[in-house]
């Protein structure tokens, strides 16, 4: 690396304007965004994310599924670019870091490299993932997924939300069908910088996350049929109630992945009564499990018990239970060879660091299948996320987003 190159920090004061200015779309009264995969607040963010790529110079590509490709060319264009990049999307009641950060970083990374007029020998791409989140529509991760290879695109664009808009109809919505085929784009190696989502860089007053491992997740949709009746006229021995059996379905999950733990965590994160009405006994609710863990073998265990946890309530409440996984990631072991450069990085930086694991799912999880990849955390205020309450420092942004810039440089090379 040239020593120019090797002094150079990005721009924190940009870095955090950009933060600050997208989160108008989506913004909530409480301070955090609500911007939905595919939704209009999506399209506003991809608009001004493909104005501010165009503008620093980039070529933009959109694939099929809506995945943007910010390309930066580098001396030996033979060579496959080093990505870097994460999503806009985020949770109905989400924060301005998750995905933003990353994502936000990559374009300054971009911007900085053009300020200091380096060229680096392999090219560069920013990217921002279709639909991290899986709020809107599951699973998460869903286009890079894909890109990796673990879906067809025509699966994916079938998938439905809620209100029955598939994916590909909601990419038609905003315009953002891209032309490209999923995964042709290739890349060399994919660095993501995010917050940490959880309290450990913060409580043990560390600036970096080097992150080595992401836990796997296992998600289920469910269904629970009772018999809806008179809330006044039914005796409590004669009743089959959805909701009752739900609620002990819920601290089954709990029990469950407490007993296999520490490093295992479950929720219900949603649970609708079909037709709720004060008066009658629930007949039917629909609900979605998560669980996760480092360990296959966990994932599997907890699977056991669940489905014999389901099975007893349903007998004695005399219920239906169903429970149907629909979505599995493997844990992540991230390149060995990667995490080193983004601890190397991060060393010459001067920034405090940790090992670290993965608690959230991401973009980088699934591109680790396919190219050598590696993520970076900074910490956020009391680890909160996926809450509108969600903060990191502009200090910590910096970090990480130079930390991000210095391990690429160290990927792509600088041209000489
Ligand atoms: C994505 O945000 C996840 O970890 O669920
Ligand atoms: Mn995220
Ligand atoms: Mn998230």
């Amino acid at each position: 690396m040239t020593k120019i190159a090797s002094n150079l920090q990005i721009d924190s004061a940009r870095l955090w304007g950009t933060i600050h200015e997208t989160a108008k779309f989506g913004a909530t009264p409480k301070g955090g965004v609500r911007r939905l995969t595919l939704g209009p607040e999506d399209k506003q963010v991809r608009d001004w994310f493909r104005d501010a790529c165009e503008a620093a110079g980039l070529e933009v590509h959109v694939d099929t599924l809506g995945s943007m490709f910010g390309l930066r060319k580098g001396r030996d264009m033979s060579k496959p670019p080093v990505g870097l990049g994460s999503h806009l999307d985020t949770q109905p009641t989400g924060g301005k870091y998750d995905g933003v950060l990353g994502t936000l970083a990559a374009l300054e990374v971009v911007r900085t490299l053009n300020d200091a007029g380096i060229e680096t020998e392999t090219p560069i791409c920013i990217v921002n993932w279709t639909n991290e989140e899986g709020s809107r529509f599951a699973p998460a991760t869903m286009a890079s997924a894909a890109y990796a290879g673990d879906y067809t695109t025509d699966d994916i664009l079938a998938r439905r939300d809620a209100a029955g808009v598939s994916v590909g109809e909601a990419l038609d919505g905003i315009g953002y069908r891209g032309s490209e085929a999923v995964g042709a784009r290739r890349l060399g190696a994919f660095v993501e910088l995010h917050i940490e989502q959880g309290p450990l860089l913060e409580a043990e007053n560390k600036t970096i996350g080097v992150v080595d491992r992401g836990q796997g997740i296992v998600w289920y949709d469910g269904k629970i049929t009772g018999f809806e009746s008179h809330a006044g006229t039914t005796p409590m021995p004669l009743r089959r109630d959805a909701l009752a059996a739900m609620s002990e379905f819920v601290l089954a999950v709990e029990r469950i992945t407490r007993a296999h733990g520490p490093n295992a965590v479950g929720t219900v994160g949603e649970a609708v009564i079909a037709t709720p009405s004060r008066n009658v006994i629930p007949g039917e609710v629909a609900f979605t499990v998560d669980i996760r863990s480092p360990n296959a073998a966990t994932l599997d265990a907890i699977d056991r018990d669940l489905r014999s946890a389901t099975a007893e309530i349903a007998a004695r409440r005399k219920v239906e239970m169903a429970l149907a996984p629909i979505w599995r990631k493997e844990p992540t072991v991230f390149n060995a060879k990667l995490v080193d450069a983004v601890e190397t990085a991060t060393r010459a930086l001067g920034y405090s660091h940790r090992r670290i694991t993965s608690g959230a799912g991401h973009d980088a999880c699934n591109l680790a299948n396919v190219v050598p990849a590696a993520m970076i955390f900074v910490p956020c205020k009391d680890g909160v996320s996926h809450n509108e309450l969600e903060d990191a420092t502009q200090a910590d942004c910096t970090a990480g987003a130079n930390a991000l810039m210095h391990t690429v440089l160290a990927l792509a090379g600088v041209a000489s």
